[in-house]
């Protein structure tokens, strides 16, 4: 397994690739890889001839007041993973070899990263998408894979990929969850046991309110939610919300919605957790 520490590098050899004619798989991640992250890998492993993953805690993508400096960091655990999921080359630059210190422009999506994380976290998509974007320019893959444990973000870049004529195919991948039904993040290493076991409400409120959806439809959606949410608080999370949207558009649901995406980001202690559901409905 190659590792490269700085663009020119990666692109020179990414070029490489792509005039000898084999196709370049990609999963960009910010590290401390986990079981998810492992099945976005072996997606991509099945695909790719070459297949490349980033290792990047993306300093852009944190507000002033969040946890970039504690963000769990295990470069050598990450390594031993990859290479054993196969993975061809680790791109893991310094934040300085990133960006230029007097960088000065954004990629941003201004529709769909409205709502939801987009909300309360208001630097974070455009820090996602401008990372996105210059990765995709170094990496040159034929397609990148992400999860649906992030679905507004899934949403965005493939957004940016339509609206900006990346040649890239984004394929997205289930959302992974431990035995006990918590979704897996690199953040759940923060919880405390107690919160833990208490954070498992998020996943069977959610749960919960799309069988009612299923069973009852659209007009139920209110009611469930506000049940969900009653849950949720009743567990102990401190709600930054629990809603649902249009999968689509990131609008409200109607009854020509294809799909609705119920969506949670709630805190645990100091932990903020999100997961979520999807219902496709049949036309
Ligand atoms: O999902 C993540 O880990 C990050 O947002 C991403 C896509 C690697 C960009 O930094």
């Amino acid at each position: 397994m190659k590792i490269i520490k700085t663009k020119r590098e990666l692109q020179q050899f990414a070029l490489e690739i792509k005039r000898s004619g084999k196709t370049i798989g990609f999963v960009p991640t910010m590290g401390y890889l986990h079981a998810g992250h492992m099945s976005l890998i072996d997606i991509a492993r099945a695909k790719a001839d070459v297949l490349f993953v980033s290792i990047f805690v993306n300093p852009t993508q944190f507000g002033p007041n969040e946890d970039l400096d504690l963000y769990p960091r295990d470069f050598e655990r990450d390594l031993a993973m990859c290479t054993e999921h196969k993975v061809d080359v680790i791109f893991a630059p310094e934040p300085q070899e990133m960006y230029c210190s007097d960088n000065t422009t954004w990629v941003e999506e201004k529709k769909l990263s409205g709502p939801l994380c987009g909300a309360s976290r208001p630097c974070f998509y455009r820090g996602v998408t401008t990372v996105v974007a210059k990765l995709f320019h170094l990496v040159m893959p034929d397609f990148a894979v992400f999860g649906w444990k992030d679905a507004q973000q899934l949403l965005v870049i493939k957004r940016m990929v339509r609206d900006l004529d990346f040649p890239i195919e984004i394929i997205g991948a289930p959302l992974v969850r431990d035995t006990d039904g918590l979704a897996l993040s690199s953040r759940n290493r923060y919880l405390s046991d107690d919160e833990r076991t208490r954070a498992l409400a998020i996943h069977r409120n959610l749960l919960t309110a799309r069988k009612t959806v299923e069973e009852k439809g659209l007009a139920a959606l209110e009611g469930a939610l506000e049940e969900a949410r009653q849950g949720i608080t009743a567990s102990g999370g401190r709600i930054d919300y629990v809603t649902a949207l249009d999968v689509d558009t990131m609008e409200e649901a109607v009854s020509g919605s294809a799909g609705l995406l119920i969506a949670a980001a709630v805190f645990y202690g100091t932990t903020r957790l999100i997961d979520n559901e999807v219902i496709e409905f049949s036309k």
